[in-house]
């Protein structure tokens, strides 16, 4: 499974690419607005930033709702770098958008899905990614998870080559859940990535394993 780190917070996109385990970034508006990224240019210069410093894929949202608008917007974040994969919406705009941006061989992430029936169509016009809110979902007392089995089983059943990312993942937990249910992708806050490393017993055994081999070297 792949991890995105979903922020676009500079420093902590630098820790996980400096953990060597990082394959993508997402962001999205809200997230641009917590840096405090505003202006056309400035939120361009933002997604540059981020593009070179990960190998991987970088998310970046377009904000008209219109086709024509989305499609233009799309272009322009597309044409930014190589690695740039443009979000849109899982709106009946949106999927027209992500027909015509994938024909035109550029890559696209349909966001705010939180149906198995948004993400087939988002599929059929040929996203590369699809992402599932699940965080969202949990909030509203709707099984978040429940959603990643379904849609990767419909994605096998039917050999779509659209990846599954899981999105909205709040907490380690969700992304262990991921992994079970075949997520190609999970986004995630850092936190819940540095989690994984998180074991009493790997604590505890490097204590001992430390302290054995002081008494017979000092
Ligand atoms: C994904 O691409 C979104 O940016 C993100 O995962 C949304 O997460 P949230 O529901 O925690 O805001």
């Amino acid at each position: 499974m792949k991890f995105f780190i979903d922020t676009a917070n500079l420093d902590q996109i630098r820790e996980a690419q400096d953990l060597g385990i990082l394959d993508g970034v997402t962001t999205n508006p809200s997230l641009m607005a917590k840096e405090g990224i505003k202006g056309d240019e400035n939120v361009k210069n933002h997604y540059k930033a981020i593009c070179d410093i990960v190998d991987g894929d970088v998310s970046a949202e377009v904000i008209a709702t219109d086709y024509e608008g989305m499609i233009k917007e799309g272009e322009i974040l597309a044409a930014l770098h190589p690695q740039i994969v443009v979000k849109v919406p899982a709106t009946r705009n949106g999927i027209k958008s992500i027909k015509y941006l994938s024909t035109k061989g550029i890559r696209t992430n349909c966001t705010l899905v939180f149906s198995v029936g948004q993400a087939l169509l988002a599929a059929k016009a040929g996203a590369t990614y699809v992402s599932p809110f699940i965080g969202r979902l949990d909030d509203t007392a709707t099984d978040g998870i429940d959603l990643i089995y379904k849609i990767a089983d419909m994605f096998s059943s039917y050999n779509f080559d659209t990846q599954l990312l899981a999105a909205s993942v709040r907490h380690t937990m969700h992304i262990i859940q991921c992994v079970e249910a075949g997520a190609d992708v999970a986004t995630c806050p850092l936190d819940a990535i540095l989690g994984l490393l998180n074991h009493p017993l790997t604590d505890i055994g490097l204590e001992k394993f430390l302290s054995d081999h002081k008494k017979l070297n000092s």
